[in-house]
């Protein structure tokens, strides 16, 4: 009798235990389908992939012929390669000894250089494109360097130039104008700040406000706020979309350490949806709505244009559509939504992405250029999130401070920028800005399409990527002869063109013409030539074969003395 109840108790243990592990594995199944199937979306699987790519890099014979292009079209590369050389050479020499006196002691400057282009490239781009890191003035649309060169930027220093960089040189003047009585006093307010508030939550709709000295600080109290306040761990974070640099947002490579507590899903897609109905471990949804032109993509960077498969397309229904399921399933589960409007709040519309798609968040995080020219983060938010103690356990606080919060000049440039933002001139702007920006994009790519010439622009509003029609190894040169053709871009280069406010039609006409320019020498020089055999993906396959054949070569040579002996 004794011995049938311990058998018993027994299977009812194992019941239980194959009960608790089959809803283990239905959780985890539900994971993997709401993931994306590529790297963006296997944050570790691609820190430890990324561990064994190995260095390896072109010397000057394969650099022009990676593509096994014939002789005649290698001639024609390395002509147009020394030409720009050449000409960088002449025309940015100060700009380039200067620079080349001080990359040794910046760290960042180092890395920036280091990844214009694909590594394999890199060396040798490094050696005879130099690209110097130094301007000295600005104007209207435009930015003078060392050698007195004048460019049309298409950087937006990050995003943060939204209406002209002569409107921040006023908003920045204002602002120490209006607290120079005060300086630099921090802990207690300027009182300029109480107009910032007042504005802020207008803008947003939200009830408070917390004024943080970058996005990525802003983002992380948003997302620390959320397990405040849920009692819950987890972030998720849609594939490919960019938060700051902060651990917990960025689980793949960039990140030595894994983000434990993070999950990246499927943008745009029910299994996402699907699982944030059924996990309760999750806190918040961060939602970056610039991924609306690349979702699942990644920041689309020069670095990693080995072939042309990058593809951005906006379709503004569409994401809206998403936006409005989403929000529906976070309400429905009391996950707070978050949208990450550090890049394009204030870009799309006043009422920034909330307004544009016609959809509300429970935080909203802002940046760049919402500071009037000076570093800035900030969160708009619902009252009972904002709170940072609980009334009825006191010791239970959600801590968040900083030294250079609320810094009397950046809340005075704010407070300038913020007004501007209410004149006639500046909501001009805005009037019809999607018809003016697709119309333009829509010009420019006929007209490249008329020359034939493989390459198209796709963008949301003054928000550009550059992409590329034929399979190529080579896009990335496009970069120097943009510049070369008077154009600045950001160290990723052609993977993000960002246009301020203020291009009147006869600038953009003039960074048309220049860009058409750019791309017919790219195409004269034989940079596009190509074998219709050849796909993005077998250009794919090749380079995984070269990074093997590479791994090996390094194994052999570290495990070679083993094998003499
Ligand atoms: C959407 C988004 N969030 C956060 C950040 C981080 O902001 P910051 O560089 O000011 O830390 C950025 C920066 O590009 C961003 O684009």
């Amino acid at each position: 009798m004794e011995m049938a109840g311990t058998a018993l108790a027994f299977y009812g243990l194992g019941a239980a235990a194959l009960a608790t592990s089959l809803v283990a594995l239905k959780r985890r199944l539900r994971l993997s389908k709401a993931k994306h199937a590529s790297l963006d979306g296997h944050g570790r699987i691609a820190r430890r992939i990324a561990s064994f790519v190995p260095f390896y890099e072109y010397d000057e014979s394969r650099f022009f012929c990676s593509d096994q292009a014939p002789a005649e079209i290698v001639a024609r590369r390395r002509d147009g390669f020394m030409r720009l050389s050449r000409l960088y050479a002449a025309r940015f020499r100060e700009t380039n000894r200067r620079t080349a006196e001080v990359i040794g002691a910046i760290s960042d400057l180092q890395f920036t250089e280091a990844y214009r282009v694909p590594f394999q490239y890199s060396r040798f781009v490094r050696q005879h494109l130099k690209t110097g890191a130094f301007v000295q003035s600005s104007e209207g649309v435009m930015v003078a360097d060392l050698d007195g060169n004048r460019f049309y930027d298409l950087t937006g220093s990050y995003g943060v130039n939204l209406l002209g960089y002569d409107c921040y040189k006023g908003t920045m003047e204002h602002g120490l104008a209006r607290v120079r009585e005060l300086g630099p006093v921090l802990g207690p307010y300027h009182t300029v700040i109480a107009d910032n508030v007042k504005r802020l939550t207008a803008i947003s709709g939200l009830d408070e406000v917390s004024f943080h000295m970058s996005g990525t600080e802003a983002v992380m109290q948003a997302v620390r706020l959320a397990r405040y306040h849920t009692r819950r761990s987890h972030l998720v974070r849609f594939c490919g979309a960019y938060h700051g640099w902060w651990g917990d947002v960025q689980p793949g490579i960039g990140n030595p350490v894994p983000a434990r507590e993070s999950y990246t899903l499927k943008d745009v897609s029910d299994d996402s949806l699907r699982l944030l109905r059924t996990h309760r471990n999750i806190a918040c949804v961060l939602v970056n709505p610039l991924q609306a032109l690349h979702p699942n993509g990644a920041a689309p960077a020069d670095s990693s244009l080995v072939d042309s498969g990058r593809r951005a397309r906006f379709d503004k229904t569409a994401y809206a559509d998403w936006l409005k399921r989403l929000r529906a399933v976070c309400t429905e589960r009391k996950i707070v939504l978050i949208f990450d409007e550090v890049f394009v709040g204030f870009r799309l519309a006043l009422g920034g992405a909330q307004e544009y798609f016609g959809v509300r968040a429970d935080l909203v995080t802002y940046g760049k250029t919402v500071g009037g020219g000076f570093p800035i983060g900030v969160i708009c938010g619902r009252k009972e999130l904002m709170k940072r103690f609980r009334d009825d356990r006191p010791v239970d606080v959600c801590f968040a401070r900083g030294t250079f919060n609320s810094h009397p000049v950046v809340m005075g440039a704010m407070n300038a920028f913020l007004q501007l933002l209410d004149t006639p001139q500046v909501r001009g702007l805005y009037r019809d800005i999607d018809e003016l920006w697709n119309d333009r994009a829509e010009r420019l790519n006929a007209r490249l399409r008329e020359e034939s010439l493989p390459v198209q622009v796709a963008n949301m509003s003054s928000i550009w990527t550059v992409c590329y029609t034929k399979p190529s190894r080579y896009n990335w040169m496009l970069q120097y002869y943009l510049r070369a053709q008077g154009l600045a871009l950001s160290w990723i280069g052609t993977g993000r063109l960002i246009f301020s406010l203020n291009y009147s039609d006869s600038d953009f006409a003039a960074v048309a013409d220049r860009f058409a320019a750019a791309a017919r020498a790219m195409e004269q020089d034989g940079w596009w030539w190509y074998n219709p055999t050849v796909t993005n993906r077998s250009i794919r396959r090749d380079i995984l074969k070269e990074m093997i054949a590479h791994r090996f070569v390094t194994l052999r040579e570290r495990l070679g003395p083993m094998f003499r002996n």
